[in-house]
């Protein structure tokens, strides 16, 4: 899975990618980040890349072109490079909105399953020209019912989600567990752990070692 990143500050994401699973992920080849800064395209002297909302209000709005320049760069970038397997390249163009469809597990598996590449257009300010979703063919996704000061963080938390599904990101039994377990509460050690004097034990179905009990238990914690 190819993760293609528009912001102006890539720079938010570095740090997050450059630990743990996602960097094992990216060392392995599993998935693979590329940034793109409207800024680096833009025309006009100062690299502006907002502007005014026609019609007034407070704010300012991205403008298309720089956008739908990047837009276009990577796709055509892309369909020239060589995948695996001979694997068509498909593309999928997300446009992060607080106002757009709310983003579920779901929604990253059927991604994981369905794309070679997704672009991540991260807005700021008070949004981006709609035309950009109406030239790419962008779906509108929000991450939760808040506004956020940019798209960036969106675009973190779903290529984490996305990337968790694809194959070889986390280990055959990370996800055999993810699967199998819907609990929330876990434990580890101590078995009794202690404070302000009173004291927190553990399950005792949990110790047990009688895992079709335990499974049974850990559907309804
Ligand atoms: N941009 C600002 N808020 C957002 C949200 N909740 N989800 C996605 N993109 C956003």
């Amino acid at each position: 899975m190819h993760f293609h990143i528009v912001s102006i500050f890539p720079r938010l994401f570095h740090s997050y990618l450059a630990d743990s699973i996602l960097k094992r992920a990216q060392d392995n080849g599993k998935i693979q980040f590329s940034f793109y800064d409207p800024r680096s395209v833009t025309t006009n002297k100062h690299k502006k890349v907002d502007d005014l909302p026609y019609g007034g209000g407070p704010g300012m709005v991205m403008m298309a072109e720089p956008i739908i320049k990047l837009w276009e760069t990577i796709t055509q970038k892309t369909f020239k490079e060589k995948l695996p397997f001979t694997k068509k390249r498909k593309f999928k163009t997300i446009l992060l909105s607080p106002g757009g469809e709310t983003f579920t597990t779901g929604m990253a598996k059927t991604l994981a399953r369905e794309y070679t590449d997704i672009i991540f257009i991260c807005g700021r300010y008070e949004g981006v020209d709609a035309r950009v979703a109406e030239v790419t063919g962008a779906e509108l996704v929000s991450i939760g019912d808040y506004v956020l000061t940019g798209g960036e963080l969106a675009a973190m938390v779903m290529c984490d989600s996305i990337a968790r599904q694809c194959e070889g990101v986390l280990g055959n039994q990370a996800s055999l567990e993810e699967e199998r377990i819907s609990s929330h509460e876990m434990y580890t050690r101590p078995e009794r752990f202690s404070y302000r004097g009173k004291e927190y034990g553990v399950p005792e179905v949990l110790l047990s070692g009688n895992h079709k009990k335990i499974d049974e238990w850990r559907k309804t914690h």
